[in-house]
């Protein structure tokens, strides 16, 4: 990672938006006062505090200790104790009389939809559990999970995690090399797949990926299949099993096993923007409290929301707040399997309409093609049942902001962007939506018991409004607690930049009123004329041009300054890509946030290279930028075609 001198900052972002006074009426926070009275304790007495927010969980054996850090930075919380997530996420429901309460709302792509209250989730999670169980998965076995979004993928995770499996889910959308890496990294002894899933309207050929995959992992002895899309499949007898024929016999009821507090619970392989994936490690009660407690505070979520989030279960978002977190919390949970923009660019709104979305959870990354695409999409549907939006996974750039808060939020909903990290397990800095005054661009004020700080390379708090490198100065329960199989690789990506803290990788300024701004990875940061600049203020510079829909901004060599910037720009629909528009989008960005950051160079494209959970991938682009061929890890890379096409323009 590139720590060196600081970063600095040319964005002013200047508008607030406060929550109104009936939201904050009701809010679980409702006041400044309440934030940091709890914030305090969170910090100056931590231990206290966490006991205190654990006890609304349901433990099978009390904890003896609530933080063990006798060997940093290998933590671990409530020691002793014994917790089931699956019982917490769906026995204690059913117990107090919420049995018939609708658990998942899931809608397929082709329109097919289906509900499981959390009686008939229970009953389905207790199944495969005993299933997987009578077909010798074992306490700490591996279960691989490569699952289009219907619900037997949240059924296969929960079931898991009854059991005491660890999962490792795997995004529906990596080809067979992804899946085959990851299963053998994590030894897996069973996978839970589908025959394929739906996408744009074509199947997604799940089972025939995984046939390639499980040629190359000879570690996994089962695969249960789900029938989804009913295409021919082959199934290799002994160890190819349908999953009805899999769980039909099972018993409906199946014990939570009692597991310790530091039974790891997941292994996620992180997206890699930046190189090999890694298999980030969580563990069950830390993890657990920290998706139930951010959903409660952070998205207010009561009982009678029905909230979606429409990352995939193949993202940490996916786990924490589409599965354990919302489910702990009892609320009814929208699941959507296809594309925002089938069969047309409204499908999201009229998923909200038809479900009464009150709670909506999406990225930038999303809010950009709906940008993009025009007002008059959203426009066709009453989005009224929304009371409180969400963003997650980069930045947003601020105009992006505005036009959700104006378009989708009807000016009335909070919007709380949540920094966090797939390392992180659940949101680490946000608004609190009954308190906290919005501000396009930031995701403003740590979450309880969460010592966030900007820092320079000596670990030294800059002042405000400086740039510098974002780290968290005190264990938190629901980080990671290594890399799988890693413990050397865990203690040097994550604690050896800036000892003895956890170095998130990003850089940030913290405002005059404290308020967080993330500028983006360090390793994007570009050094222009002695000047580090994050690429993501020129980002939302040009984002904030009427004409422009998406901007990534990267570092070329040049001789004269070091390194000079070359932006790669998307247009709104219809607007002629000339080289008027060029200069016009340098001068921009000059008088936007100053002649230093003015681009060098200004390419348009249709699109830019993408991971495949939407992160826009500079790596890449620096090395069109500086007329290489692409030579880093493009396995995580959405639509290869993109990259070919940019290399085309170039020529
Ligand atoms: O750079 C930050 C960015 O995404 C990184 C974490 O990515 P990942 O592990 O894939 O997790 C995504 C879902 C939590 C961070 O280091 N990031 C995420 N959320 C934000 C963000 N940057 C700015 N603002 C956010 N709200």
């Amino acid at each position: 990672m590139s720590v060196g001198a600081n970063i600095e900052s040319l964005m002013h972002e200047n508008r607030t938006f406060a929550p109104a006074a009936s939201f904050t009426a009701k809010a679980h926070i409702s006041s400044q006062e309440q934030y940091e009275r709890m914030y305090r304790k969170s910090i100056d007495h931590p231990q206290e505090f966490w006991a205190e927010m654990a006890g609304d969980l349901t433990w099978l054996t009390p904890y003896s200790h609530v933080l063990d850090d006798s060997k940093p930075p290998f933590f671990k919380w409530f020691t002793g104790g014994k917790i089931n997530i699956a019982q917490n996420c769906l026995d204690r429901h059913v117990d107090a009389g919420r049995g018939d309460k609708p658990a998942i709302l899931w809608e397929g792509e082709p329109g097919d939809a289906k509900t499981l209250t959390y009686r008939e989730l229970l009953t389905e999670v207790s199944r495969l559990a005993n299933a997987l169980k009578s077909h010798g998965v074992q306490r700490g076995d591996r279960v691989a999970i490569y699952m289009p979004m219907i619900p037997e993928a949240a059924v296969a995770m929960l079931a898991c995690a009854r059991i005491g499996a660890v999962h490792t889910v795997i995004f529906g959308g990596f080809a067979a090399e992804s899946l085959a890496d990851r299963m053998n990294d994590a030894q897996a002894v069973a996978l839970i797949t589908a025959d394929g899933g739906w996408r744009r309207g074509k199947i997604v050929e799940l089972k025939a990926n995984a046939d390639a995959a499980l040629a190359k992992a000879p570690c996994v002895q089962r695969c249960i299949v789900v029938k989804r899309t009913g295409q021919d499949i082959t199934m290799r007898p002994g160890r190819d099993v349908w999953y009805d024929d899999f769980v039909s016999g099972s018993s409906e009821h199946c014990p939570p096993a009692a597991l310790d507090s530091e039974q790891m619970l997941f292994i996620l392989y992180t997206s890699g923007t930046t190189g090999k994936p890694k298999g980030v490690v969580h563990t069950t009660a830390g993890y657990l409290l920290g998706a139930y407690m951010t959903c409660k505070y952070v998205f207010d979520l009561r009982k009678e929301d029905i909230y979606w989030c429409t990352a995939d279960i193949g993202w940490v978002t996916g786990h924490t707040y589409m599965v354990y977190g919302p489910l702990a919390c009892g609320a009814s949970v929208v699941m959507y399997e296809g594309a925002p923009n089938q069969p047309d660019m409204d499908r999201f709104w009229s998923i909200i309409e038809k479900y009464r979305v009150s709670v909506f959870y999406t990225a930038p990354t999303a809010i950009r093609a709906f940008v993009k695409w025009g007002d008059q999409f959203p426009q066709r549907h009453d989005l009224s049942s929304l009371r409180l939006l969400g963003t997650v996974g980069e930045p947003i750039n601020p105009e992006a902001w505005m036009w959700y808060h104006r378009v989708i939020g009807g000016e009335k909903c909070p919007i709380v962007d949540t920094w966090w990290q797939t390392e992180t397990g659940s949101i680490m800095c946000t608004p609190l939506p009954g308190i906290t005054p919005g501000k396009p661009g930031s995701c403003a004020i740590p979450f309880f018991g969460v010592d966030l700080a900007v820092v320079d390379r000596d670990g030294q708090e800059v002042a405000a409004d400086t740039g510098g490198y974002l780290v968290i100065r005190k264990p938190v329960p629901s980080m990671l607690r290594t890399v799988y199989g890693d413990d050397e690789r865990f203690k040097k990506q994550y604690y050896s930049d800036i000892p003895p803290y956890y170095f998130t990788g990003d850089g940030a300024r913290r405002d005059k009123d404290g308020y967080f701004w993330v500028m983006g990875r360090v390793d994007d940061v570009v050094n222009v004329a002695g000047h580090r600049l994050g690429t993501m203020e020129v980002e939302s510079a040009l984002v904030a041009h009427s004409k422009v829909a998406e901007a990534a901004v990267v570092g070329r060599p040049d001789e004269l300054k070091g390194q000079a910037l070359c932006a790669f720009v998307t247009v709104k629909a219809g607007i002629p890509t000339d080289d008027a528009l060029k200069q016009e989008l340098k001068a921009w960005v000059a008088k936007e946030i100053g002649a230093i950051a003015r681009p060098d160079e200004v390419r348009f494209t249709e699109t830019l290279p993408k991971t495949r959970s939407g992160k826009i991938m500079r790596r890449l682009l620096r090395d069109i930028a500086a007329g290489k061929q692409a030579v880093g890890d493009t396995s995580t890379l959405e639509d290869y075609s993109v990259l070919a096409k940019l290399r085309e323009d170039q020529e």
